[in-house]
């Protein structure tokens, strides 16, 4: 490279990323492959509409390389190419969501013609402060903006999701669409549950697999696909390909996957980003292996050993536990208390004995050379920009080799470093 200014940056951050020990739950590290493909003359093209309908010429080869991704999606999942789309053109996760909802909830505020205004659609969604993500409904993205959030939430007791507490909301609220799939959610979620609240409200049932598609694909976690009306995805966090997604419509007679493809072009998207999509047909075509799938199952071991450790030296863990790559430490309470903390003056004396915010958690053990990110913690009575507790994922770390052993290392500095 002849840009020397970038280069010298580019190689900083390599070095960064070589020399941390990575919890951050929703990265991960791309094979050489997916860079090529990322880094090559692809980027050059414009290719507007979809295989075989463009609106510029010399799109043979790419409309080869779309379908090649399109037929790359489903065969990892197992879907009949009759049964289930999938567009792989959304540029990363919260389009692709906004898409969804752009093409199948209703935007009212619209005067009618008899004066009333239309309704607006309602997406039922996990709260973020529950474990949600923005884009499922909250009022700072456009998700919240321009429909109504219809947030649930967990149990206090368990801290997993209520499913009869859902179906009554759900009965009461009639939402557009009921959005599963989470950003801080360590358990299993039951999507056949799922399926029948949705049912019960005549919802559609939309599946935001983005942590977890890796491990679906990797069959340490259950699928969303035998269920789901429309699955969401991010190829960048336990799938480990590069930053985009995917969104995969079950075919009927509602046509859902003529709407969402309109949806994300013209509707929201220009031209696709074509190097994007060969870097995730070669992620796609990697995570078909049996290599993925070892990889798979030692993610899950990983942050069940990480589990195990933290918690044997005093730590609170959200819902106590994990079933996946992902674990909700409460630093604020430091397991010295075990129900919800109600701090009105956020002293320290009201927390458990050496307990650490968030944020203060995360900073010092980034001095340390451990990266993570503060998160709140379901009913957190702090801030989010200093929330309760921290989020830590095995994803990234057991792409470098690292097994149980090192796991148990890395609880042990946690702990030191946070008790110092
Ligand atoms: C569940 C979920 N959906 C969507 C997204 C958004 O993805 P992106 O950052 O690619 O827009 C995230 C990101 O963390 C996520 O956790």
């Amino acid at each position: 490279m002849k840009d020397i200014q970038v280069k010298k940056l580019i190689e900083a951050e390599k070095k960064r990323q070589k020399k941390v020990i990575n919890l951050i739950a929703s990265e991960n590290y791309v094979s050489k492959d997916v860079l090529e493909a990322l880094g090559s003359e692809l980027t050059n093209k414009y290719a507007e509409g979809y295989a075989g309908k463009r609106y510029y010429g010399g799109n043979e080869i790419v409309d080869k390389i779309e379908q090649l991704c399109v037929d790359r999606a489903l065969k990892l999942f197992n879907l009949d190419p009759n049964e289930w789309h999938v567009n792989v053109q959304p540029l990363s996760g919260s389009p692709a969501n906004l898409a969804v909802f752009t093409a199948l909830v209703p935007r009212g505020g619209v005067m009618q013609k008899d004066g009333t205004t239309s309704i607006t659609g309602k997406i039922m969604g996990m709260a973020l402060d529950q474990g949600g993500h923005l884009t499922h409904g909250q009022k700072v993205s456009a998700t919240g903006k321009f429909w109504q959030q219809i947030p649930y939430g967990l149990d206090q007791t368990t801290e997993t999701i209520n499913y009869d507490q859902l179906r009554e909301l759900a009965m009461k609220e009639k939402p557009t669409i009921i959005v599963s799939g989470y950003t801080a959610y360590p358990r299993i979620i039951d999507w056949k549950r799922m399926r029948e609240v949705a049912d019960a409200a005549e919802s559609i049932m939309m599946v935001d697999m983005s942590h977890i598609a890796g491990l679906v694909a990797g069959g340490v976690y259950p699928s969303p696909f035998d269920y789901a009306d429309v699955v969401t995805t991010t190829t960048h966090k336990t799938l480990r390909g590069p930053r985009a997604a995917l969104i995969f419509v079950k075919r009927d007679a509602r046509e859902l996957n003529k709407k969402i493809d309109k949806a994300v072009f013209p509707g929201l998207q220009g031209g696709p980003h074509v190097n994007q999509i060969a870097a995730v047909a070669v992620a796609l075509k990697e995570a078909a292996t049996p290599a993925f799938r070892k990889y798979a199952i030692q993610v899950v071991k990983n942050a069940k050993v990480l589990v195990d450790e933290l918690e044997k030296r005093g730590w609170r863990l959200i819902s106590g536990g994990t079933d996946s790559h992902l674990i909700l430490v409460d630093t604020w309470n430091d397991g010295k208390k075990r129900e919800p903390l109600v701090v009105t003056s956020a002293t320290k004396a009201e927390a458990g004995a050496g307990a650490i915010t968030g944020k203060e958690a995360s900073d010092r053990l980034e001095k340390h050379g451990i990266i993570v990110n503060k998160n709140a913690i379901p009913f957190d009575k702090r801030l989010p920009a200093d929330p309760s507790g921290i989020r830590l994922g095995t994803a990234a770390e057991t792409t470098r080799g690292r097994k149980e052993k090192d796991f148990k290392a890395i609880a042990k500095k946690i702990d030191e470093i946070l008790r110092k």
